[in-house]
């Protein structure tokens, strides 16, 4: 149990990558608070963790209202007494461009990713440093973050925001002993988060469309398959771990490579050729 003993928060805790990220985390040891705008994504997160025998509790709150966050951050520390690892990956998708998107779209979806991470830091790491908590903080990005889409310009301009906002913190918080580190997954195999979502009781009648959707992804990595949610949680309990003890502003990608990719370079031809 590479994290008994810890306390962590986890926002956006839907049965895709959150609730696999909170499962891992609890799988470890850890008291989970499972945080997301929608009450049954957090209660659905928090019983299937204690069904498996782990602790976990459901917080319902809008990450970018501050009261709320404060509030969870309060009761954390009531029912579990701390406050150790924060995993910020609560966010919305809007595939818009900057010629398309209204206003009130841009200003939400920067508001959950940037303002939601910020505020949850916040009152995370304040409460890491007043209890003496040596804690990590794990921002979720995405390779949208990293690269130029087009056409989904608050999500790209977000997550590549969270990257500089890891290392800023990151910087900032080293002397108190909190490592502030980001993840980066990208276009991720649907089945674990359709089975999940089907343990917790949710009807997936596209599920056949959208397995169909990623395949198309898959062919584009050159490790020629995608992540599951359970990768990433495995590399978010390392970044939390004792483990990762030296390792602070690091971005790691769980991605098969996706990044790294020569950008000519299509990995499903037979020569490897662009
Ligand atoms: N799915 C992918 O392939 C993929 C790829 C790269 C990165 N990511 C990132 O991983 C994270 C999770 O993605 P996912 O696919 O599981 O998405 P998802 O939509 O299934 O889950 C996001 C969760 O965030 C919650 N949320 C939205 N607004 C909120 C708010 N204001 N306050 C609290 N909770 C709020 C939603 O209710 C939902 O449960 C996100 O940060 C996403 O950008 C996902």
């Amino acid at each position: 149990m590479r994290l008994a003993g810890k306390v962590a928060i986890v926002t956006g805790t839907s049965s895709n990558l959150g609730g696999g990220i909170a499962s891992g985390i609890a799988a470890e040891g850890a008291s989970v608070v499972c945080v997301d705008v929608l009450p049954d994504n957090a209660s659905d997160c928090a019983h299937e963790i204690e069904r498996g025998g782990g602790r976990a509790m459901a917080a319902p709150c809008d990450v970018t209202k501050e009261e709320q966050v404060r509030s969870v951050i309060a009761r954390s520390r009531k029912t579990y007494g701390a406050v150790d690892i924060l995993v910020n990956g609560a966010a919305i998708f809007n595939e818009k461009g900057v010629l398309d998107m209204p206003l009130a779209e841009w200003e939400r979806q920067i508001a959950i990713i940037l303002t939601g991470a910020f505020l949850f830091t916040k009152y995370a790491a304040q409460s890491m440093i007043e209890q003496g908590r040596r804690g990590s903080i794990i921002n979720i990005i995405s390779t949208a973050g990293h690269q130029g889409q087009p056409r989904n310009v608050a999500y790209c301009t977000g997550k590549s925001g969270l990257l500089n906002f890891t290392r800023s913190v990151a910087m900032e918080l080293a002397g108190y002993g909190i490592r502030v580190n980001s993840l980066t997954p990208t276009a991720t195999d649907p089945s674990e988060g359709i089975e999940r979502a089907i343990r917790w009781g949710r009807s997936v009648p596209d599920a056949d469309r959208i397995k169909q959707r990623f395949e198309a992804f898959r062919k584009r990595v050159p490790m020629q398959k995608l992540p599951k949610p359970y990768d990433y949680a495995r590399a978010a309990v390392f970044l939390a771990s004792d483990d990762a003890a030296m390792i602070t502003a690091m971005d790691l990608r769980v991605d098969g490579g996706a990044l790294s990719r020569y950008w000519a370079w299509v990995p499903d031809t037979p020569e490897g050729e662009g």
